[in-house]
């Protein structure tokens, strides 16, 4: 394998709450960076990945024919089914003996897609959840409890790394227990808290239930991540908790958590780390790139990975590219859906996202939701469940649901069936929450 010669020496002393030059350098900068390392990726992937060789050769391409950032669309496309048919190591792009570890996403079906990391990639991955955490506020001196999952999943370890690298205090407590992470969160004192907001509202509730106030924590900064949360939600988990609520963005397939993260300054969408990962919008049915600015399907084209480089990978995600402001990198705003969570009812297309924002904008009902949807004839119906920040009578439940029936008609243009539950009546996420629960016949 070629080295990749122009990996930044994180060895410059600098001190960990320091940017780096690259978070502020000029778009030339960036840009002849990009160019110079996408011309090693593809090479390093036509080379050592019998897939991309295939997949280049097919479409007649060659690393070689890469003269300008823009001759990324001349290259194939990268999907989970490339990757699941290459199940488990097929895509690997160094020999076993250099990859120190593997990760891997469940996905909805089948096979688990496989990722690997030499040991300069754990050292990049780290750096930049060090970079993402800084952006969003956290700080060397601070104590950061980890409460994503451990384990195949990325999220514990991933942030867990860089929260070391940082300089933090790590207290990896994982995912679950949720009375535990209440005593730790009371008897040790974290500033920062990084979870997924839907088991932070999780723990939100159980610390109410238990009669401690959410905001009288030491928790200064929250950094959330891993599943689509709305700008209400943001809204909510300040309130309850008195903290900084920014979002962090990542895949297993492109990394793990830290390929974007949100500053804390401005809170206005994630910058994409542009010196490790190209990002590209295409339409997600044609595959034809967007300007920026456009709404599409998020690409990934990985700039220096070496266990796992990926080529324009399909995230499915949908967002816009955005120019760049606390950092000098590109943002994409805030990520509300992706293309496989995208219900299709009776001609309408919505995410849970939409339905979120509604019910965060009434007093009565809690972020507690699930869209199930069911097929009554040949018409498809989607009843949304969710429950009451209080107890409520039946005519006041009856009053909110016909409320959010018409908030759903007025502002997405489709009807819905609305259950108002009693609080606690649905089961709760200890990680990424599941807002869509399918009961159609599969056709
Ligand atoms: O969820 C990595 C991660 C862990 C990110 C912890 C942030 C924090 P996967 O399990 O492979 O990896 O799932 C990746 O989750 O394609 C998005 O659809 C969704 N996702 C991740 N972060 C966000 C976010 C991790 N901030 C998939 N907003 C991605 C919206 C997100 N969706």
């Amino acid at each position: 394998m070629t080295e990749l010669v122009d990996r930044p020496a994180n060895a410059t002393r600098r001190s960990p709450d320091e940017l780096e030059p690259i978070e502020t350098a000029s778009r030339d900068e960036i840009s002849a960076l990009q160019l110079s390392r996408l011309k090693w990726s593809l090479q390093h992937a036509y080379d050592n990945v019998a897939h991309y060789r295939a997949a280049f050769d097919a479409k007649g391409v060659h690393p070689g024919d890469l003269k300008q950032l823009s001759d990324l669309s001349l290259f194939p496309f990268t999907t989970k089914t490339d990757l699941r048919d290459n199940y488990p190591f097929g895509m690997f792009a160094v020999p076993q003996s250099q990859v120190i570890r593997v990760h891997a996403s469940s996905g909805t079906t089948g096979r688990p897609t496989v990722v690997g990391y030499t040991e300069a990639d754990i050292d990049t991955w780290a750096n930049l959840v060090a970079r993402s955490l800084r952006a969003g506020g956290v700080r060397s001196t601070d104590k950061v409890h980890i409460a994503y999952g451990y384990g195949l999943f990325t999220g514990g370890m991933g942030v867990h790394y860089g929260a070391e690298r940082l300089g933090c205090t790590v207290i990896p407590i994982s995912g679950g227990m949720t009375e535990r992470q209440i005593q730790l969160i009371t008897d040790f004192k974290p500033d920062a808290i990084l979870v997924t907001p839907s088991y932070m509202l999780t723990i939100v509730d159980a610390m109410e239930h238990a009669g401690i106030d959410p905001a009288s924590t030491s928790l200064r900064t929250g950094v959330f991540g891993a599943e689509p949360w709305t700008q209400e939600m943001r809204v909510e988990l300040e309130d309850k908790l008195g903290i900084d609520a920014v979002d962090i963005y990542g895949l297993s397939e492109v990394m793990g958590p830290g390929v974007g993260q949100e500053c804390v300054d401005t809170k206005d969408g994630l910058h994409i780390w542009e010196d490790h990962f190209y990002p590209e919008i295409v339409d997600p049915d044609t595959g034809e790139v967007l300007p920026d600015g456009s709404e599409g399907e998020l690409v990934f084209t990985s700039l220096t990975k070496e266990a796992f480089p990926v080529v324009r990978y399909r995230t499915r995600d949908l967002t816009a590219l955005l120019p760049g402001t606390a950092r000098s990198m590109r943002r994409v705003h805030k990520i509300t859906g992706r293309c496989d969570d995208m219900i299709i009812l009776r001609g309408v297309n919505l995410f849970p996202t939409q339905i979120e924002e509604l019910i965060l904008a009434t007093d009565v009902l809690a972020p507690q939701f699930e869209c199930v949807l069911d097929r009554v004839g040949r018409l498809d119906r989607m009843t949304v469940r969710v429950e009451s920040r209080h107890a409520l009578s039946t005519e006041q439940a009856k009053d909110s649901a016909a409320a959010l029936i018409r908030d759903v008609k007025n502002r997405i243009g489709v009807s819905v069936a609305v259950d108002v539950l009693s609080p606690e009546s649905l089961i709760r996420s200890v990680g990424k929450a599941q807002r869509i629960v399918d009961q159609r016949p599969k056709s």
